[in-house]
């Protein structure tokens, strides 16, 4: 079997003009765009670059973006004085603080002083335990759009087998919440699991977020499975790189996400459905 390729750029842009959509008949009802607020503390090259194109496209979808750019060495204090500035000003339907942080700022301190109605990347503990208690409010990006790729893709969740590897609370966690949720039968794997490949090879489903520059091999493929590829790693040449042989993984799949142009441009276009989301609740 040669997979087909889940081409997520295309996806994104589809999911892009949905939410252009939604974003004009919220202003037309209610006098004003939905408004989301990026905050970058530093300047991590990479953090930089993703923040400056979440601005760009909420300002394509016709949202108010900005970016707030705060010097390396901002303090825990000031950080939180911004976003419980931006938590009361009604006109931020969204706030989204770009990860890693500066290691004087303490990241659980900041995360939870987001307001949860506000936080847009879901990752506020009260969006985590809405998600798990399958109550699901606002929640985080990458899997959110993971999930539309399988969606898209036309998995059939319900009673498949899901191997998840990786356990952040940014994507693993939650993406395993999603596949539960959807009814599939799911395994949470990491990089201690013992002989991760045979763990793999049961999955219908393989969503690969650890990290790890082509750590999962052709052969962990099931045949016929779905592999959706959250790595972003630079490998030896300094190229982009999944967590997932591709090449090799190809052979065997039904479908799989290339990277770059996978999961990559799914977060962003996620996080504009999120935002459009917080602001229709918001008003009511
Ligand atoms: N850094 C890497 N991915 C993310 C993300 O999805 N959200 C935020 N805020 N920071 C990140």
């Amino acid at each position: 079997m040669t997979a087909q390729i889940l081409d997520g750029k295309a996806i994104a842009q589809k999911v892009r003009l949905e939410v252009r959509e939604g974003v004009a008949r919220f202003s037309a009802a209610h006098g004003r765009p939905p408004g989301l607020d990026v905050l970058l503390v530093g300047e991590d090259p990479a953090s930089v670059i993703y923040t400056r194109n979440k601005e760009k496209a909420s300002h394509e979808v016709g949202m108010r973006g900005r970016l707030h750019r705060l010097s390396a060495d901002t303090t825990e204090e000031e950080l939180l004085g911004k976003i419980a500035a931006l938590n009361t000003d009604p006109s931020v339907d969204g706030i989204l603080v770009q990860l890693p942080l500066p290691k004087q700022i303490r990241e659980a301190r900041v995360l939870d002083a987001v307001d949860p109605a506000k936080d847009v990347d879901g990752f506020h503990p009260v969006n985590a335990g809405l998600l798990a208690t399958g109550r699901p409010a606002l929640v985080p990006c990458t899997p959110k759009g993971s999930m539309r790729l399988l969606a898209e893709a036309g998995a059939h969740l319900a009673g498949a087998r899901a191997v998840v590897v990786g356990r952040s609370n940014i994507v693993g966690k939650p993406m395993a919440q999603l596949l539960l949720a959807a009814h599939a039968t799911v395994t949470l794997a990491h990089s201690r699991t013992r002989d991760l490949g045979a763990v793999c090879r049961e999955a219908d489903i393989l969503v690969a977020a650890v990290g790890r520059t082509r750590l999962i091999q052709g052969d962990w493929i099931k045949d016929g499975a779905i592999v959706i590829d959250v790595g972003m790693n630079r490998d030896d040449d300094g190229k982009l790189a999944g967590d997932v042989d591709f090449d090799a993984a190809r052979s065997r799949a039904s479908w799989i996400t290339p990277v770059p142009g996978g999961v990559g441009p799914m977060t962003i276009a996620t996080l504009l459905e999120n935002t459009l989301h917080a602001a229709r609740a918001r008003v009511g």
